[in-house]
């Protein structure tokens, strides 16, 4: 199987194409739930969209003359928060709810709001509404209280205009921020250290626009590269999984677990290939920042550990409401007891049943979809838009590995 474009980098090139003039080509762009509703955002500010080819975007913001986000739209998924950056240097003010996505924890914009104060906004909200003003922005020396993805992202696309030097201390290194700051620099834009935990951003002006000089190429997603790694070591037919157009080097952490837990990979430059594991050990998990364990792969790992012997222990430490999900795997006959709101306890190998279950959010609703194929009989999941949000014709991948999986 080959693996699609990465959602959260995907998404922020949309956000990014903000500070760009003339149009920006977009490869490899998943065709999913969050990216539709991205274009739907970005179209309502004035900028043109447009696909030019199976998974190529056209994206031009010269037209762009709106700095209101559509409330329902941008409610509906998390990366709408990144738009605030560049649409705060280039235009000088933004509007927007609370940004929507996945329920797994509080998920404040405290960081967004105290380093864009830093670098001279003015900040007020009305409820959950929240309004950005900056006639120009400054350089600032900003650190993360946590590195947050997200947050990380703005500031480095609102340090891009700015005057003078940024620097942001205890940035998150997720390959995703990596990439955008490499598409950012290629359009002109001077970010030093990306990929990092400090990084440095010298202001350009806002004279300046980017423009874009190379083919981008969306990186594969590693949390779809990941779920298909623990799906195969878990139920692949005798000739295993090979996994196509995938980044293994981004996937460190979650191979080194697996093969503690007795799974052998192997690796090349673009492809991973698992096979199914019969005799796999219990281990334990913490969620990390990159490029430690992922917690968008602390689903798939726990469905996973539901079928290893002995005792896993593992603490979810990124998000405090991402581990609701185990009552329903414990429903299928998994033995999950959760601590608190940060840690599971799993005791396997257990044998699970179908069921009927509803996705709480996506990763967790793509857990479900690999509990279902290890379970004995049917399973019906209800809620698959959340599913759509992050995962190109799941069904389809699936069904050409073999899975008896359809849509309803
Ligand atoms: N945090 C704050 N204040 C802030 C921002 C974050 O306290 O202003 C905290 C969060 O509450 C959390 C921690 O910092 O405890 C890290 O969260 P982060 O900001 O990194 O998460 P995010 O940027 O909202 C992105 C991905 C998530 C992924 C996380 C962690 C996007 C659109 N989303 O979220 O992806 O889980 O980083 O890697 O990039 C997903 O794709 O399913 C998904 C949830």
């Amino acid at each position: 199987m080959s693996v699609s474009g990465a959602k959260n980098h995907a998404l922020k090139i949309f956000a990014a194409s903000v500070l760009f003039s003339g149009p920006v080509r977009i490869g490899n762009v998943p065709l999913i739930e969050d990216i539709f509703r991205m274009s739907e955002l970005v179209s309502g500010l004035g900028i043109k969209v447009r696909k030019t080819g199976g998974h190529i975007f056209e994206i031009n913001a010269d037209t762009l003359n709106k700095t209101i986000l559509d409330s329902e739209i941008a409610s509906r998924f998390r990366a709408s928060v990144v738009l605030i950056g560049p649409l705060l240097t280039r235009l000088g003010r933004v509007s927007l709810p609370h940004p929507g996505g996945c329920v797994i924890g509080e998920r404040p914009i405290d960081f967004f709001i105290e380093g864009l104060a830093k670098m001279g906004a003015n900040f007020k909200n009305k409820g959950n509404h929240y309004f950005f003003e900056a006639k120009n922005l400054i350089g600032a020396d900003f650190t993360f209280r946590n590195p947050s993805v997200t947050a990380t992202e703005t500031l480095m696309m609102a340090a891009v205009f700015a005057k003078g030097k940024t620097v942001l201390r205890n940035a998150a290194c997720e390959p995703e921020v990596e990439a955008l700051a490499k598409f950012l620099n290629d359009g002109g834009a001077k970010i030093y250290g990306a990929g990092a935990h400090t990084m440095r951003i010298d202001g350009i002006g806002k004279k300046n626009f980017l423009k874009q000089k190379n083919p981008l190429a969306v990186i594969p997603d590693r949390i779809e590269t990941g779920s298909f790694l623990i799906l195969g070591a878990l139920a692949a037919g005798p000739s295993g999984i090979k996994i196509k157009n995938c980044e293994p080097t981004h996937l460190a952490s979650l191979i080194s677990h697996l093969e503690s837990a007795g799974v052998s990979i192997e690796k090349g430059p673009s492809w991973l290939k698992v096979s199914r594991t019969k005799a796999l050990k219990a281990t334990h998990l913490k969620t990390r920042e990159y490029p430690g364990f992922a917690t968008d792969l602390q689903a798939p790992f726990v469905v996973f550990l539901t079928q290893a012997k002995g005792e896993s222990l593992v603490h979810e430490t990124i998000f405090e409401g991402r581990l609701e999900y185990v009552s329903d795997l414990n429903r299928m006959g998994a033995k999950i007891t959760l601590c608190d709101p940060h840690r599971a306890l799993i005791l396997g190998p257990s044998s699970l049943t179908g069921r009927e279950m509803e996705s709480p959010d996506l990763r967790a609703g793509l857990a479900f979809v690999i509990a279902a194929l290890v379970a004995k009989g049917r399973s019906i999941i209800h809620n698959v838009y959340q599913v759509d949000r992050g995962y190109e014709r799941i069904e389809e991948k699936l069904k050409k590995l073999g899975a008896d999986i359809k849509r309803i």
